[in-house]
């Protein structure tokens, strides 16, 4: 009974307005909806039955204009119910009951700690009334709150308040108004008591907004970098897009229970406190960076997502892929873009090529599902993102803006397709993107395979580019995509090479966007004077695989010379991964060879210039990474070749590394002391790797720490090296930070990945420890989730003990939280990567799974495609 994109019909009935009152109690709450309804059929035709979700609710009353409806007039099941002869226009009225206190799954209306609050996207609507809960129906709301002032002193809804006070028996209410219409998902509702941070930020056209961050009380002073955050943002998007804040108060909400990372509600975003709290003494420079990312991308969701909508669930990447790669944008502007784009390709290759090659794959805009909220991806979000910077690499800046402009001119209040936003990007254009559309109806990785050969009787180098994508579950035969190559030619010296085509004339350009239609191409470039080294694909320009068989020196040229920083990140990855891979195969310790050692030196020279940027050059591929380029993952010879190696960068360069940790200034203000904690604590991982004075180096460090990231970083140091001391430094540690929720994720997350013999054996212990509990999402991903993603020796035990503890907590998880479920099995689904021991472990997992009574919806879907793959 899967949805499915092709079966989509326009809503019924269209509601003019809905006025929601909620009476928060301490053991149930009440919910009275008012609404008008329309049907939205031509004149003169029959309207059809009116069809209203519902979930988990006690109906306790149904008027229709006034008058009770009897039993025979509509249909009850357990999704909703169903309105049989309904007049042309009507009023509804309905009581509901529901148990916000007993909602685990954290899902509609639902209790954190001592707050009420709701996450309504994409379905959590229907778990607090009856309503046509899809994003295509928009109506103004009018929300009335009626609470004990005394644990709910706030009283939070969308748009505006209008209205409050006190009743007789002592509670207060408030009413708010929402003036922009909206569909169900962006509704929000907060009652508690909590601190407010009150400023206020002038728009470009001289309007004043309120801006609001509601915190609990004890996280009163970790708010100002949110809230210069969002300034930015709001500044940023004016700037940029020309795009403004259009209601008077702009309010966010923190709460510790939370599925993600934070909401978009009209007005009214909540956020997981992961995504807002944020000072030195708590927070590393990670932290900081996922606050200012998620913060603004909730912000630039008021436009793309809010005023302009999705349709139906199928459009989630309309939203999605754009609001990150606006996201995107806006980060490379506050940082360093190049290492933004670094972050943003690893993601891609490390994430988002493993979900495409794996049972889960699904196309940027899928086509059917059992459970949407399933379909909240990588792929979704980020091969989405890639998908708009495509656009915006093929039509450049302004052509982009045209685009953006064209859709916002047309689209504005309404909820559309990608098909629209690529109608809008075409014609504001007056270009053909019809081929372009295929990247939202294929799945699967492309591989873009490049070959060359120089003439030198003709000074001419001919490029050969084709592509293919790979079969995926479904697609059998994917078509060529419309794909951008951004190149470049270097000499072997690492000169830019002009890259004229035959016959043009004039100054030639060093770089060229080539637009890969077909599947395959030849380019030529004229007056080349040597055989030339290719640099493709720069800035990561497509979501794409490249296939060329770069040589040792042409990727020692790319690391050196390269003007794109992305290429010569890249070529030191494949440098390194080359020497790894080839240590994995051989069984022998990796080495590096002398032009690589040479290399490695010159880049630890250039430190000083972009300490962030080194950082990412010398940064070893992850376990997974490498295991991705095997067919069959060999788990404990990648990880044996990669800690040999990790030794060996620490022993040969050890002089550089102690210079660095002696030299950067982890006090330097802003970026800059960012950019220096991240190499100097790299500096300080390989010094561990390599030997005891590392450790001690370490331990100087924890003690003198005063920015969470050293503190974290010689602690991570400690515990794989520094034998029993390290013990007690996690013991105090813990003490130390016992009253912080989000320190102690990071305590859990550090021990988690932590690798050596007990690994797991640790992880099952930290599970009965106070500091865990598995209602919180926080806490379930910091264990459970850093363990089976990031500790693949751990995890991937031969006897199977790592998918056994994991499937446990999966199990019980599928009544608490079926959504946070169906995210901890993922790494029980690439059975079909691993060695036919390990592989048959996980299939026994997954058929237990699967034969839980009473199993989700959402973990049905992927076990059942994943026992299938
Ligand atoms: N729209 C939100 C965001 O990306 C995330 C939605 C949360 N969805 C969920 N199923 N909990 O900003
Ligand atoms: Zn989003």
């Amino acid at each position: 009974q899967p949805v499915r994109l092709r079966d989509y019909t326009p809503p019924t009935h269209l509601v003019d307005a809905l006025e929601l009152t909620f009476d928060l109690g301490d053991a149930y709450t009440e919910v009275r909806s008012r609404f008008r309804v329309r049907a939205n059929v031509p004149p003169g035709e029959d309207p059809q039955p009116l069809r209203l979700h519902g979930r988990h609710l006690e109906l306790q009353s149904l008027h229709v204009d006034g008058a009770p409806v009897s039993g025979d007039a509509y249909l009850e099941d357990p999704e909703g119910l169903t309105l049989l002869a309904l007049p042309a226009e009507a009023t509804i009225e309905i009581v509901t009951v529901i148990h916000p206190q007993e909602n685990t799954a954290l899902d509609g209306l639902y209790r954190s700690g001592g707050l009420f609050c709701t996450q309504c996207e994409p379905e959590g609507f229907r778990r607090i009334t009856y309503f046509p809960d899809r994003p295509d129906v928009m109506t103004t709301y009018t929300v009335t709150l009626i609470a004990d002032p005394e644990p709910y002193p706030v009283l939070l809804a969308n748009g505006n308040r209008v209205d409050h006070g006190e009743r007789a028996d002592g509670r207060h209410w408030a009413t708010w108004h929402d003036p922009h219409p909206k569909p169900t998902y962006l509704f929000a509702l907060v009652a508690g008591d909590l601190h407010l941070h009150e400023e206020r930020y002038t728009t470009r056209s001289g309007r004043d907004i309120q801006l609001h961050l509601y915190v609990e009380h004890a996280n009163a002073g970790k708010t100002a970098h949110a809230m210069r955050s969002l300034r930015k943002a709001m500044a940023w998007d004016e700037d940029t897009y020309g795009l403004e804040y259009d209601l008077d108060t702009y309010m966010i909400v923190a709460v510790d229970d939370f599925n993600m990372g934070a909401m978009e509600n009209k007005g009214l975003n909540i956020f997981n406190t992961v995504c807002v709290l944020a000072d030195e003494t708590i927070s590393t420079d990670g932290d900081f960076e996922t606050v200012e990312a998620v913060v603004a991308h909730e912000y630039f969701h008021n436009w793309t997502g809010n005023r302009v909508t999705c349709r139906d669930w199928f459009q989630l990447s309309l939203k999605e892929g754009l609001t990150v790669f606006r996201e995107q944008q806006f980060c490379a502007d506050m940082g360093s873009p190049a290492v933004k784009r670094i972050q943003d390709t690893r993601l891609l290759r490390s994430i988002q090529f493993p979900e495409d090659d794996g049972p889960m794959a699904h196309p940027v805009r899928p086509e059917s599902y059992l459970e949407i909220s399933n379909f909240y991806t990588a792929t979704v979000y980020d091969k989405g993102a890639e998908v708009i910077r495509m656009y915006h690499t093929l039509l450049g800046e302004d052509g982009f803006r045209r685009g953006m402009d064209l859709y916002f001119q047309r689209h504005d209040g309404q909820a559309v397709t990608c098909e629209d936003f690529l109608a809008a990007m075409a014609d504001a254009n007056h270009v053909d993107l019809d081929q372009f559309s295929r990247w939202y109806t294929q799945a699967g990785t492309p591989v873009v395979q490049a070959g060359g050969r120089y003439d030198a009787s003709t000074r001419r180098y001919h490029l050969q580019l084709s592509q293919h994508t790979p079969a995926r579950p479904g697609q059998t035969h994917a078509l060529p995509l419309h794909l951008p190559v951004r190149l470049g030619l270097l000499t072997g010296d690492g000169q830019p090479l002009p890259l004229r085509l035959p016959g043009e004339t004039g100054q030639a350009p060093l770089e060229r966007v080539v637009a890969l239609r077909d599947a395959s191409m030849e380019l030529v470039f004229e007056d080349i004077p040597e055989a030339p080294v290719p640099s493709l694909l720069r800035d990561f320009s497509a979501p794409a695989v490249l296939d060329y068989a770069h040589s040792e020196d042409e990727l020692l040229t790319l690391l050196a010379h390269d003007t794109d920083p992305v290429n010569r990140w890249d070529a030191g990855q494949r440098l390194l991964l080359n020497t790894l891979l080839a240590s994995v195969e051989s069984g022998q310790p990796p080495e590096l060879s002398e032009p690589l050692r040479e290399a490695v030196h010159h880049v630890l020279s250039g430190w000083r210039t972009d300490p962030a940027f080194v950082a990412e050059v010398l940064t070893l591929p992850s376990e997974d990474y490498i295991a991705e380029q095997q067919v069959v993952a060999d788990i404990d010879g990648i990880h044996t070749a990669r800690e040999a190696l990790r030794n060996r960068f620490g022993s040969s360069f050890a002089d550089a590394w102690r210079t660095i940790h002696d030299q950067c200034d982890p006090h330097a203000p802003g970026v800059n002391g960012a950019s220096a904690r991240r190499l100097r604590n790299l500096a300080l991982s390989y010094l561990g790797a390599a030997g005891p004075q590392g450790a001690e180096l370490a331990m100087r460090q924890y003690h003198a720490a005063t920015h969470m990231s050293d503190r974290l970083a010689a602690l991570e140091v400690l515990i794989e090296h520094g034998g029993s001391t390290a013990d007690r430094l996690v013991a105090a540690f813990h003490d130390q930070w016992r009253h912080e929720p989000l320190v102690i994720n990071k305590w859990l997350r550090l021990q988690a990945t932590a690798t050596g013999r007990n690994a797991l054996e640790r992880v099952r212990a930290l599970t009965a420890h106070p500091g865990f509990d598995i209602r919180n999402p926080n806490r379930v991903r910091a264990l459970l989730g850093a363990f089976s993603q990031s500790n693949p020796v751990g995890f991937h035990r031969t006897d199977g003990a790592g998918y056994r503890l994991l499937a446990d907590y999966v199990v019980e998880l599928n009544a608490m939280n079926p959504q946070m479920a169906a995210r901890l099995v993922l790494p029980l689904t690439r059975w079909r990567r691993l060695d036919p021991r390990r592989a048959g472990h996980m299939f026994e997992q997954l058929e237990r799974i699967g034969n839980t009574p009473k199993l989700s919806k959402d973990l049905q879907e992927v076990i059942t495609k994943s026992l299938a793959s």
